[in-house]
């Protein structure tokens, strides 16, 4: 087992508590527990020493002092089992990370903001009373035909990660390019051809970027530069319930009988995601055109208000493009891998006061709120369902699932139609369920979408 003391050692170990600590600590408020499982001895004092050198304080013991564990453990489940026998009063504050993130932070010389890709997601899918998963007798190659639960997922990812790990942290480490590309789509509003532009021009860093008078940055671009941290630091779900709540409020105080829906990552029962993707429309056909508009306005004249308290509103950015979907041109309508419904990119401001057990944010964060991505897309409801099913995701299951419709089913999927080529027709939907129907498929719940 996991947590038993395995073979006694034949010779005792150096005793790393005894040799003093000359290091400075730089940073506080972090302090790092490294699991030794799966790591080992020599691996853990190397990695010790090494962040130690760079002003990292790393615990030799686990207890409610530490606030980031680093696991190079492949089993996400094994590690919180074990996590969770230690007794460990602040374990829902720490973060539990893989060494993706340790190997960031020693890169750039301080802690790097958790981001969703750091973390040991601790996921146990949790069922509708009554409803149990049927299983699948063989493992489809359709991620459409599997049911993927996130911890599931976890498993997948960290089974790469310790297969390739000890070479590939040390090879992408050294890959220059590959880290400053990386770096330079982290920031929201640069893609990969910006950031090879910036690359090849000899920018390698943040700094390089800001301070290079030619450079001209769009809004979008200036908008992720500024609230960088916050929007590369993972949201969590009681963090989307809030912003539920918020975008609920707003949407209702247009439409009463208005339809609000959350889709992406945390209807598939996600911790984390990097935004909060809601779905809205209205029952009323046409009256979802002018709703995005209307809800980004109601959020506009949402500011805090009252004497010397600055007029900060809580939209920080919003990216608002209608829709270019027309249903009349459905029979010639090409197929669509863009997504045609009106929809907006927002930035928010989300306060602490809003979110139950507070704030993702850094203990030395004293600000009261944070910066989150939300997508709001509207769809007509006679779309909803398709819409529903394609913001859903995962990004790998909607890919499977056209797969299949088109090479087992002869028809066409997309966020928008379900269209059947052998009888020509476009099949009408109004539950999700329909559409498994339609491609005769068994239905699979948001949360084994995780593919
Ligand atoms: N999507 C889409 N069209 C777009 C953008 C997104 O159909 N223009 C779908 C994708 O299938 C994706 C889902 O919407 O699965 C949510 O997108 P995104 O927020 O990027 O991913 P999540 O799965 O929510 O992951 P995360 O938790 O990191 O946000
Ligand atoms: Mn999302
Ligand atoms: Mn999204």
């Amino acid at each position: 087992m996991f947590h038993t003391p395995i073979v006694p050692r034949k010779r005792p170990r150096p005793v790393e508590a005894g040799v003093p600590r000359r290091e400075q600590v730089k940073f506080e408020n972090v302090r790092l527990y490294l699991v030794e499982r799966k790591m080992g001895h020599s691996r853990r004092s190397f990695l010790t020493q090494l962040a130690r050198s760079k002003g990292f304080m790393v615990e030799d013991v686990l207890s409610d002092t530490v606030t980031h564990v680093v696991s190079e453990d492949s089993q996400a489940s094994a590690l919180w089992t074990w996590l969770k026998g230690c007794d460990l009063k602040n374990l829902p504050s720490m973060h539990v990370l893989d060494i993706s993130w340790f190997t960031d932070s020693m890169r750039e010389g301080r802690p790097v903001a958790v981001e969703t890709r750091h973390l040991v997601q601790d996921t146990v899918p949790t069922f509708p009373e009554g409803a149990t998963p049927t299983p699948v007798a063989t493992v489809s190659q359709y991620a459409c035909q599997r049911r993927t639960s996130t911890e599931n997922y976890n498993k997948i990812f960290t089974d790469i990660l310790q297969c390739g790990r000890s070479f590939e942290v040390e090879k992408i480490l050294s890959d220059e390019r590959y880290q400053t590309l990386k770096l330079f789509t982290s920031v929201f509003g640069v893609g990969p051809k910006t950031a090879e532009k910036w690359y090849r021009a000899g920018l390698r860093s943040f700094s390089d970027i800001l301070t290079e008078p030619s450079i001209h940055l769009n809004r979008m671009q200036q908008t992720g530069f500024l609230h960088y941290k916050d929007i590369s630091r993972a949201v969590s779900k009681a963090e989307a319930r809030a912003l539920g709540n918020i975008i609920d409020e707003a949407v209702h105080a247009i439409t009463p009988d208005a339809v609000l829906a959350l889709t992406g990552g945390f209807r598939r029962g996600k911790e984390f995601g990097h935004d909060v993707d809601f779905l809205v429309t209205t029952p009323e056909l046409g009256r979802e055109k002018s709703l995005l508009p209307d809800i980004i306005d109601r959020l506009k004249q949402d500011t805090e208000s009252g004497p010397r308290v600055q007029r900060e509103g809580i939209l920080l950015y919003c990216d608002y493009q209608a829709s270019t979907f027309d249903i009349s041109k459905l029979p010639s309508l090409r197929f669509e891998a863009m997504d045609l419904f009106a929809k907006c990119f927002l930035i928010l401001r989300l306060k602490g006061s809003k979110v139950e057990g507070g704030l993702n944010s850094a203990a030395e964060d004293h600000r009261g709120w944070r910066a989150v991505r939300v997508d709001l897309v509207s769809p007509p409801m006679d779309r909803y369902a398709y819409a529903l099913l394609g913001w859903t995701g995962s990004r790998q299951f909607e890919r499977d699932l056209r797969r299949f419709a088109r090479f087992e089913r002869q028809m066409r999927l997309d966020n928008h139609i379900l269209y059947d080529k052998t009888k020509n027709e476009f099949l009408a939907a109004t539950t999700e369920k329909d559409i498994f129907d339609h491609l005769g498929l068994e239905y699979i719940e948001p949360w084994q979408r995780n593919a």
